[in-house]
């Protein structure tokens, strides 16, 4: 068993997250937003005679206080920190600071600020109808797409729209910003990506990045939402501290949260699909508009990868698949798990339910003879060489889950549903594959940087780039650094994230958090090992190559020649170098943007679900009963922590496809803030039987110690949930279940009576 690195501070409510620290800074400030109402409108005045008079109330920030920049975007200019003009209801139009959050959240209350209401776009269908778009069409296309729908056997269009996600991370956006004597800006920051909110807090200050330090010991959950979004509450820290020289904390409520930060994109698709009457796709035509809120931010990637994973797991000859980033007068909506592939995966999975349909054929089968074989590339050009891996997740999770003898039952449990005993319910059961991209697209991105420290008794300090969120890396990367040195993994420390420890790094996204830093953590220990080797082996006059270091000692076969302790020793007095840095860049990738080509990923991680449902048609509502999950994980680094990430992301994945429905009101205003209103996943909803199995013997070539990245993957194994509700659907109608995301027992209620059906959508 793999115990998370922090298990103690967790369960013994010690850890510390960036709220906390206050605890440390009782005379902290706090800072408050002020929150248009408006979803678009002008600025015509600000007065805040009033706050500034109020109790407690020490400043209220505005956009004249910026001594460097007015603006957080990270893609474009497109983020003012202090608007003239108002995007989105809820939008933060300044931040008063104050001696407690009470006293400055009446503060805000008496700032007045005078809007001219300008008419909003608040509809992603109106954004595409006015042509309301952040950036130009990205396309990728082989083959003679429109000559092969021509000549389809079999043509199918439609549509359909896939609904957001609020992340909904334990821990709100929080920022406790100070000043040291010598002027440099210390930012402690609940983010996924310290360098850029250290690039964003000196661009606001108008000062160099070296006079800003970004520290993130943990975040309490970031699911992608802390990957750009926490630069602007960082930046009104880290502002406020250098305007009144005291330490200041902003830390969002709830409600706060979900109407200033973004969320998943929702998507429109367009489809067209040709295929033959044995269920072989010809070619896909299809046209994907994301909801990108009012800000360009990450969602010129997420659209990219939403193409990217368009295909799935199948190979489809002729394909042409265009994405647009729309706005609207809404969040910036952002990264979220998957970040664009869940969205993209749902649509075909969804075409795959509707040639089975159509030609009457199981859909399981339709799905595993759709898929790639190792001679075969994607619609961007990348051999699927290991896709024999797809085929093997696929029939252990068959045959672990007994597929076909289930299917069987659920027929005959279906053929007995108007029985009283059944209560009208019926069951659907689904099987689905995942095939998802490791490699940030961006190929730049794919470099991480370590520094370890060994000290003069022998303990050692591990410091990465990669950020901890939940998800275990730091645990991985204890795993990674003992695994290397031959120590205990109590040995370890695993030092808080730190930009001026390991300057330039990525954000931790994209699943490659383990993969690029632990490669940079295993480079570091490799070159101390190596050190400590060539001491040993000098002084017992044996060759380095000879030795090994395991079991916290240096042996030469079965002798033990050293203690680590005794040959860190040694080394000290022979003045060798016992701290060395560490560099890893993902090998043997390449991406031309313009030709929409080339060798994007590193390698594909693979998985299978299986999914049973029971549905109620009298209600709409269901229970999962059972779920099956096969996932290749490579050779795991931490079991324990991959199951849960495979358990974990399964269930909000599940959430987002069956219960989460963001709903906002005419103004623009987000109406489902709040977990009262905003549907989450609990442990009811959870499967009844619930197994997961890590595929054996598959170590992943080229990645630290045959491990495999498993952060995003398993979120969208969920879709098996949301295709096994439409095959009880299409039980109960006797057709396809054209319906949208989430599947909400109201879809379900209404797609299961016949005369109904197509009510919602
Ligand atoms: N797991 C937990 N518990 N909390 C999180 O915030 N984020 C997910 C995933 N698993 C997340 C999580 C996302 S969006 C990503 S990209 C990866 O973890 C990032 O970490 P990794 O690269 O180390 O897997
Ligand atoms: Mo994860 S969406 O790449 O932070």
């Amino acid at each position: 068993m793999s115990k998370h690195e922090s298990a103690w501070l967790h369960v013994s409510g010690t850890a510390r997250f960036t709220e906390d620290l206050t605890l440390d800074h009782p005379h902290a400030l706090h800072a408050y937003p002020v929150q248009s109402p408006h979803a678009h409108a002008k600025v015509l005045g600000i007065d805040t005679t009033l706050a500034e008079k109020s109790e407690g109330v020490v400043r209220v920030l505005t956009a004249k206080d910026v001594p460097g920049e007015n603006d957080t975007g990270i893609s474009r200019r497109d983020e003012p920190l202090f608007p003239e003009t108002i995007e989105y209801a809820g939008q933060a139009v300044v931040w008063v600071l104050a001696k407690t959050r009470e006293q400055a959240r009446i503060g805000a209350q008496l700032v007045k600020v005078e809007y001219e209401a300008m008419k909003p776009v608040l509809d992603l269908k109106d954004a595409i109808g006015q042509g309301s778009f952040h950036s130009a069409p990205i396309r990728m296309a082989r083959g003679s797409i429109d000559q092969a729908l021509e000549n389809a056997e079999h043509l199918k269009e439609g549509e359909l729209d896939i609904g957001g996600q609020e992340h909904f991370y334990l821990e709100t956006h929080a920022s406790l910003a100070k000043l040291d004597e010598s002027g440099t800006m210390y930012v402690h920051s609940s983010t996924q990506h310290p360098s850029e909110t250290q690039d964003i807090v000196a661009r606001v200050l108008g000062v160099p990045r070296s006079e800003v330090i970004v520290q993130c010991t943990r975040m309490g959950g970031g699911f992608g939402g802390k990957e750009s979004q926490s630069n602007p509450y960082a930046s009104v820290a880290a502002l406020g501290a250098k305007l009144t020289g005291k330490p200041v904390l902003v830390r969002l409520s709830r409600a706060q949260d979900t109407t200033l930060s973004g969320k998943r994109h929702p998507f429109h698709a367009r489809y067209q699909i040709g295929f033959t009457s044995e269920g072989m796709l010809q070619a896909l035509k299809l046209d994907l508009f994301a909801d990108g809120g009012y800000s360009l931010d990450l969602s010129e990637p997420i659209v990219s990868r939403a193409l990217f994973h368009s295909d799935n797991a199948y190979f489809i000859p002729h394909m042409q698949v265009t994405g647009r980033v729309c706005k609207t007068h809404k969040t910036s909506q952002t990264a979220f798990r998957g970040f664009g592939g869940p969205q993209g995966m749902v649509v075909i999975e969804h075409l795959m339910d509707l040639i089975a349909r159509t030609l009457n054929l199981p859909p399981h089968e339709i799905r595993q003879k759709n898929f790639y074989t190792p001679e075969q590339t994607t619609h961007y050009g990348q051999q699927v060489t290991d896709a024999w891996k797809m085929n093997r997740v696929w029939e252990e999770a068959l045959l672990r889950s007994h597929y076909l003898k289930r299917a069987e039952e659920i027929r005959a449990f279906n053929a007995q549903s108007k029985n009283p005993q059944n209560k009208n319910r019926v069951r659907g059961l689904a099987i689905t594959p995942v095939k998802f991209g490791i490699s940030f697209t961006m190929t730049a991105y794919n470099q991480a940087g370590a520094l370890v420290l060994i000290y003069q008794d022998g303990s050692v300090q591990v410091n990465h780039g990669g950020t901890e969120m939940g998800q275990g890396l730091h645990t991985k990367i204890q795993a990674i650094a003992a695994k290397t040195l031959g120590l205990p993994t109590e040995k370890i420390k695993v030092m808080p994230t730190r930009t001026d420890k390991v300057p330039n790094t990525s954000a931790t996204a994209a699943s490659t958090g383990s993969d690029l830093n632990g490669g940079a953590v295993r480079n570091a220990c490799e070159t101390l090992k190596d050190r400590l080797l060539e001491v040993v082996a000098k002084f017992h006059k044996l060759e380095k190559a000879h030795l090994t270091l395991t079991d916290g000692a240096f042996w030469h076969g079965l002798e033990k020649l050293w203690t680590f302790e005794e040959a860190v020793r040694s080394a000290y007095y022979q003045r060798v170098q016992l701290f060395s840095d560490g560099f890893y860049a993902t090998p043997n990738i390449h991406w031309d943007r313009e030709k929409a080509a080339g060798r994007p990923f590193a390698y594909f991680a693979y998985g299978a679900c299986v999914a049973e449902i029971e549905l109620d048609p009298v209600t709409g509502m269901h229970q999962v009963l059972q779920v099956d999950i096969v996932h290749d994980v490579g050779e795991s680094l931490t079991p324990s922590i991959d199951r849960g990430q495979i358990e974990g992301g399964f269930i909000q994945g599940m959430g987002w496809l069956t219960l989460e429905d963001l709903r906002w009101n005419d103004t623009g205003m987000l109406a489902t803030r709040n977990a009262s209103t905003y549907k989450l996943p609990t442990l009811m909803d959870a499967p009844d039987v619930f197994n997961v199995h890590l595929l054996e013997n598959v170590p992943q070539e080229g990645v630290v110690f045959g491990s495999k990245a498993v952060g995003e993957p398993p979120l969208m194994l969920a879709i098996a949930v949301r295709e096994a509700l439409k095959d009880a659907i299409h039980t109960l109608t006797g057709h396809f279940a054209d319906v949208p995301s989430p599947i909400t027992p109201e879809v379900s209620f209404f797609a299961s009576s016949l005369k109904k059906t197509h009510v919602l959508g």
